[in-house]
């Protein structure tokens, strides 16, 4: 059971709020330097049931109110992950971590919010939900869902309306790649955006050339190469590129927001920023796995240490990293998220004897806000309200659900973290908190240390302790029409205008 799990890993597992500090709902964080991606100032935070009720200097409060001294240190918004796999079915199992272990190592790292991705059941959208419904029923945070679109009839179309307009989704992810199994042709695609684009849903895309990669592992295999490296070897860089290209060029003949999830080359990269610089609506989202690892680890002779880091698509060459992170640093990428889907090693060795059955993941949730500062901000690539805006403000915008989360403003929720710089964080396999046996930045150390995490007005991370109540994290409701459909009615317009232009023009020469 979920309790016995608690207890098992030393979390809180008292449900009554009267125990271990569970009830305490007003905080006051003094004398940090809040955070917001707009602006930051030395200020206090003032909590009461769940909301931020004040934010500026010298709050006077009574006894009554647990404070937090944050001198010294930065107060900002929770991390929002736009992109994890918890419990989810793939490749022939289940991703290791759950609602409960996932989130849990994500509120030990400052990530109070995640959006996880709904696979259909049998291609049915409302089997998936409830699925994931019940999946999520032992949440420790709050959560939204992005829904996955896997074939095409009537049926999905209409449930897509009924997901949006009854069920808080605002996003549907296409796969272009996992050939036979989560792929869609461009036939499908094209549906998928127009149905998208009319009900103000964001389309997203996982770029990869299915047949294509179905043609890279047939290589390999006859080449006798079937260990990890075949799977980056088989999936190389231009198979990215030409999907990313492809959605994109799909999108701007629909006329409709595109968002391409896990960029993790160059070529993919690019593609972006030509589309963007021509002023298509196009949002890039790296992952951890992608802006500081490299391919190198495929090629141990340890097969347990390379599996740990297969994932679609692969992790590149050394040179694609700090690309990525370049151009995360000039807005040519937005945010950041994770693919947090992990597999034990006992899971990785089904394709012991052949890459294509390794089943593909890494981990991340716990280790993104940690890794991004140090890799990003210690390193003076990006300021401290980039920071925010890459971590949490810009997903929350994009999604719909700005100012509730993604910013530290009076009535927001009150999803906070309080972050040293001067402290240090390390991360390990044997002490953290996902249920995997392994972790693929294992050793990894830097500046900067999340030391409170505040969940929904309550402190569920501090001396590094969780203290967490399944059961306790919300759903939380997206709705269509997002700002990155700002526009687009117009320039509609101006395209039918233009139509009709030749048609005035024969009409008046008649
Ligand atoms: O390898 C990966 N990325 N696994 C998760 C599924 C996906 O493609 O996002
Ligand atoms: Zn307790
Ligand atoms: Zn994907
Ligand atoms: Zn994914």
């Amino acid at each position: 059971s979920i309790s016995e799990l608690n207890q098992m890993q030393g979390y809180c597992a008292v449900a009554s709020d009267s125990e271990c500090g569970w009830s305490l709902t007003k905080i006051l964080i003094k004398g940090g330097t809040v955070v917001n991606a707009h602006h930051k100032e030395v200020a206090d935070v003032y909590i009461e049931d769940g909301i931020i009720v004040s934010v500026r200097p010298n709050i006077k409060v009574g006894d009554d109110v647990k404070i937090l001294d944050a001198t010294g240190k930065y107060v900002m918004p929770g991390g929002i992950d736009p992109h994890t796999h918890l419990e989810m079915e793939f490749m022939g199992t289940v991703t290791i971590d759950d609602f409960f272990t996932g989130q849990a190592a994500a509120l030990a790292g400052g990530t109070t919010m995640h959006i996880d991705f709904v696979i259909p059941v049998k291609g049915s959208l409302s089997a998936g939900l409830e699925s994931y419904k019940n999946k999520a029923k032992k949440a420790v945070m709050d959560y939204g869902f992005h829904m996955a679109i896997t074939k095409w009839d009537e049926e999905v179309a209409k449930e897509m309306e009924l997901m949006v307009k009854e069920n808080g989704i605002n996003s549907f992810k296409f796969f272009m790649a996992y050939k036979g199994s989560l792929m869609v042709n461009d036939e499908l695609l094209i549906q998928g955006l127009k149905k998208c684009k009319s009900l103000g849903a964001l389309a997203m895309v996982h770029a990869e050339n299915g047949d294509g990669v179905a043609e890279g592992q047939k290589r390999m295999i006859d080449l006798g190469i079937r260990g990890p490296e075949g799977h980056a070897l088989s999936r190389p860089p231009v198979l990215e590129g030409e999907a990313t290209a492809r959605a994109i060029h799909l999108a701007s003949f629909v006329n409709t927001p595109l968002y391409v999830v896990h960029v993790m080359s160059i070529d993919a990269m690019e593609e972006i920023a030509k589309a963007r610089k021509a002023g298509q609506r196009v949002t890039g989202e790296p992952v951890v796995s992608g802006l500081v690892l490299d391919d190198s680890w495929l090629w141990d002779p340890d097969f347990t240490t390379a599996a740990k880091y297969v994932m679609s698509p692969p992790i590149r060459k050394a040179g694609h990293d700090k690309a990525l992170q370049s151009a995360l640093s000039r807005g040519i990428l937005q945010l950041v998220g994770t693919d947090h889907c992990t597999f034990n090693s006992t899971q990785k060795a089904f394709g012991f004897d052949d890459f294509r059955k390794i089943p593909n993941g890494v981990n991340g949730i716990e280790e993104r806000m940690h890794l991004i500062w140090d890799t990003m901000v210690v390193s003076g690539q990006i300021s401290v309200t980039d920071y925010v805006r890459i971590t949490s403000t810009e997903c929350a915008r994009i999604f719909n659900i700005y100012p509730r989360k993604g910013a530290i403003l009076e009535g927001s929720d009150a999803d906070i973290i309080i972050l040293n710089p001067n402290a240090s964080f390390k991360v390990a396999a044997a002490s953290h908190h996902s249920r995997s046996d392994t972790n693929v930045y294992d050793g990894r150390t830097g500046k900067g240390k999340v030391e409170v995490t505040i969940s929904g007005g309550r402190i569920v991370w501090e001396d590094g302790t969780l203290n967490i109540v399944p059961g306790s994290g919300r759903y939380v409701r997206m709705e269509p029409y997002g700002y990155l459909f700002d526009g687009v009615e117009k320039a509609d317009a101006a395209y039918l205008a233009s139509l009709r232009a030749p048609v005035l023009r024969a009409q008046a020469a008649a």
